[in-house]
């Protein structure tokens, strides 16, 4: 596990997106997992600055989002599948049909996991997978307890979750209780994850992260075991490691 120490949330979104504009210019039909939250933003941010400035194409990439809300509609201004499309899809050269983020609004939300697990293993797997942190450790939206073998599901968020995540709907009413993520057996197989965290909030989690006991309880604990896995976090974060 290499840790990238950075001064700011700046720097620290500068870093990413330099490992993210590399593999692509790298690898122009790489597929990117990509995460939502508030801690990514500055990344996408930078993407969208270089590719206006210096054309770096998107044109053949393809995207696969960690996960989605249950029972919001794709264009409420929540939904991760808007969020994207506002941060960074609607100011790049991808093509919307390579992206993708699990439909919180299928029938049967279950078959919509599998079929999304599925598709993840169909493109060959993801080459760089950015992950932000919860409080509580959890990855995408696998909340402690999740069993580390787990593909694409749908999961009851904790309270503590929907309380961090309130802040962006007007009330915590508001904020859905189910979504889909991918598991975390899915974002293992992933070939290299890069791990975001900002500010003095999430240093705890970062300190159990990397050098807490590897246990189901806290999630991100199994990163430990990934064999490319670099964190890049700014001092603020880091400051009980
Ligand atoms: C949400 C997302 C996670 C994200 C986490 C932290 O629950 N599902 O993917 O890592 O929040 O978010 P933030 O970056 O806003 O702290």
């Amino acid at each position: 596990m290499q840790i990238i120490k950075t001064n700011n949330y700046e720097e620290m979104s500068r870093v990413a997106a330099e490992k993210i504009i590399n593999l692509v210019k790298k690898k122009p039909h790489a597929e990117l997992g990509l995460a939502t939250g508030g801690t990514p933003e500055g990344v996408y941010r930078l993407l969208i600055e270089d590719h206006q400035a210096n054309g770096t194409s998107y044109k053949q990439v393809r995207t696969v989002n960690l996960d989605e809300y249950i029972g919001l509609p794709k264009e409420d201004q929540n939904s991760y599948f808007t969020f994207m499309k506002e941060k960074l899809f609607n100011h790049i050269d991808i093509l919307p049909e390579n992206t993708h983020v699990p439909n919180g609004m299928a029938g049967d939300v279950n078959a919509e996991a599998d079929r999304y697990e599925s598709f993840v293993h169909e493109i060959g797997g993801v080459d760089l997978q950015i992950l932000g942190i919860g409080h509580n450790g959890h990855i995408a939206f696998n909340e402690p307890g999740t069993p580390f073998d787990s593909t694409t599901h749908v999961i009851d968020l904790t309270e503590d979750t929907r309380q961090a995540n309130a802040r962006f709907f007007n009330s915590i009413d508001e904020v859905p209780t189910k979504a889909i993520t991918m598991g975390i057996q899915t974002i293992m197989d992933s070939k290299e994850i890069i791990l975001l965290a900002s500010g003095a909030s999430k240093a705890e989690a970062l300190k159990r992260l990397v050098h807490g006991e590897i246990t189901e309880q806290f999630p991100a604990s199994i990163l430990q075991k990934h064999s490319h896995v670099t964190i890049i976090a700014d001092e603020a974060a880091l400051q009980l490691i």
